[in-house]
């Protein structure tokens, strides 16, 4: 860039800072930006707005036969700012119209930003809001917001309660720490409970309070939970889970445990436990951060999510915030940041240890022209094109086989980071029973590649371990985006089962399940030269040892629709 273009983006970034429309004040803002739909780091089926900064998604919820999502939104520039709740809604979860702002920051208990918060359905089917406002004094308190007119299919205006703000950080309660409040669950005594986040005498905190009429609240004298060894817990969530199906927020029984998330140091982490109503405690036997327990939703860019009962398919929907690695001048530059994750269903795992998470059903309608492999030996030290697709625009699921374990390396029992161990043994690094996995938006030349990858390794009592990486060191030629690696571990047997993959790559975007959904783990990625047709999918295998692939699907993914109301072609939306 020339140094003049770099001033530009500077005034820029600080008009957008200072909550200044940055195009109507600096014309040459608008020429910084690029047209959106002409850049090669688009999404074409992840969901975000025509343009500008977007993060949490707040309030999602299905009603009256309408998906809807909220989120956090600045109307002016592509960096954080003027958060204000904005509002898309959808029939499917894949294609969405988006409609006017939710909720302004216009009152004085939310005149600094609308921030995350949740919806509840209460009985007789009224859906309530309760978020998080920033106000005059920039103290975090927590307000509830009502459908202007309950009849309206789309719920398109919000009216905010006369009574707010509903919560406010008194007695002890630090005013900076206090936010995201929980959709509310209703105990076998008709009072509804909430969490908001905080963080109380250097301890993670999950606040309860409890209401009967959801608009005086109390707080209770013990938190649900809390932890000394996390900050600040931003964006907690509790829900119960089942192994079959998902559950309603208020239910529990013997078959479901409860689970709390926490968003903290950059990432979503969960424990899971038993929840008793009477008394309100939550009994886990693992806690946040205990030695060898690292459970999260997402190994690598997944933040501030949100789950909801989808009453209509009796599932849990998880909604997370995938934030851009590229940086902040880049961001506005090309006119907008942050993406929502594929909408995935949550179920218990069988083991009852974790969760397993897998993109809805739905997003399998934009599949197109299958592509399909059997029974191919990729041996080691090749590389295998994936041909005929839109590579830049892919679903792909693979699952492996493999002759024997015996020349399986040992694990090093130091070796307890596995991100760390996939940035050590990358892609690159000749190992015996992997890496091989798939090579995704890679140039023709490999140049670039983004490798998501598996290496199985045995310990010394003779137990397998595999390890799932998501390897972004070559994932651009451009030197100044992040290129961090992450891994996981993946709870699985080799010996009893094939090791599986799936893919859902997107332009800047790479989701990737491991395990049936064990692991998951989400990179952002910018390249220069894999982008659109110049993008392709490879399998490749670094192991000195043969692997099978045992099959391999791969589709083209159509673009879904995801447009402002006057934009839409089907007209039922309207
Ligand atoms: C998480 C978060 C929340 C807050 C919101 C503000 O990303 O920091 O804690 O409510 O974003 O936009």
């Amino acid at each position: 860039m020339e140094i003049s273009a770099i001033w530009a983006v500077g005034l820029c970034l600080f008009l957008a800072r200072h909550g200044i429309e940055a195009e109507a004040s600096y014309p040459s803002c608008r020429n910084l930006q690029s047209n959106p739909t002409e850049q090669p780091y688009r999404t074409a089926y992840h969901f975000q707005p025509p343009k500008n900064w977007m993060n949490d998604p707040n309030g999602p919820m299905y009603y009256n036969g309408v998906y809807h999502l909220f989120y956090q939104y600045n109307p002016y520039a592509a960096v954080w700012g003027n958060i204000t709740w904005a509002h898309s809604i959808s029939y499917d979860l894949v294609n969405w119209v988006h409609l006017d702002h939710a909720l302004n920051p216009t009152d004085p208990f939310d005149i600094n930003g609308c921030w995350t918060g949740s919806a509840t359905i209460l009985p007789g089917e009224e859906p309530v809001i309760i978020y998080t406002g920033a106000d005059t004094q920039n103290r975090q308190v927590q307000n509830m917001a009502v459908p202007k007119n309950i009849s309206d299919p789309l719920l398109r205006e919000w009216i905010k309660s006369p009574r707010n703000p509903l919560m406010s950080p008194t007695n002890g309660i630090d005013a900076n720490n206090f936010r995201d409040p929980t959709t509310a669950w209703q105990g076998p005594d008709k009072v509804w409970r909430i969490i908001v986040g905080s963080l109380i005498n250097d301890h993670g905190t999950a606040l309860l309070y409890r209401s009967r009429d959801f608009v005086n609240w109390t707080k209770s004298q013990t938190p649900l939970h809390s932890s000394n060894k996390t900050g600040m817990w931003e964006c907690p969530d509790f829900y119960p889970v089942s192994t079959r199906t998902g559950v309603e927020t208020s239910v529990q029984n013997a078959d479901t445990q409860h689970v709390l998330k926490a968003s903290f140091n950059g990432n979503d982490y969960y424990i899971i436990g038993k929840y008793v109503p009477e008394t309100d405690t939550y009994l886990v036997e693992t806690d946040f951060l205990d030695a060898g327990s690292d459970l999260r939703y997402d190994y690598g860019e997944f933040y501030a999510s949100k789950t909801f009962f989808d009453a209509a398919k009796k599932r849990r929907i998880l909604w997370a915030w995938i934030q851009e690695s590229d940086s902040s001048s880049a961001d506005i530059e090309k006119g907008w940041s942050g993406l929502q994750s594929i909408p995935r269903s949550v179920l218990l795992d069988q083991t009852g240890r974790q969760l397993v998470q897998w993109p809805i059903k739905e997003i399998e309608e934009l599949r197109e022209n299958q592509v399909t492999l059997l029974n191919k030996e990729v041996r080691g030290g090749s590389v295998l094109e994936v041909p005929g697709i839109t590579a830049s625009q892919v679903d792909v699921e693979v699952s492996f086989d493999f002759p024997h374990f015996k020349e399986a390396e040992v694990l090093d029992p130091s070796w307890v980071d596995p991100q760390l161990l996939c940035t050590q043994k990358n892609a690159s690094v000749k190992g015996s029973i992997g890496p091989f996995g798939l090579l995704v938006l890679a140039s023709k030349d490999l140049t670039e590649q983004t490798a998501i990858f598996f290496h199985i390794f045995k310990t010394h009592n003779k137990k397998y371990v595999v390890l799932m990486c998501s390897d972004q060191s070559r994932s651009s030629v451009r030197q100044d985006v992040d290129k961090t690696s992450y891994g996981a571990f993946v709870d699985i047997d080799p010996l009893r089962e094939k090791i599986s993959l799936r893919g859902l790559i997107d332009h800047s975007i790479v989701e990737s399940f491991g395990g049936e959904g064990r692991s998951c783990i989400t990179a952002r990625v910018y390249p220069e030269l894999a982008i659109n047709k110049e993008a392709h999918l490879y399998v490749f295998n670094n192991g000195t040892q043969s692997v099978k692939i045992s099959r391999l699907d791969a589709w083209s993914m159509k673009k879904a629709e995801i447009v402002p109301t006057n934009r839409r072609r089907n007209s039922h939306f309207n």
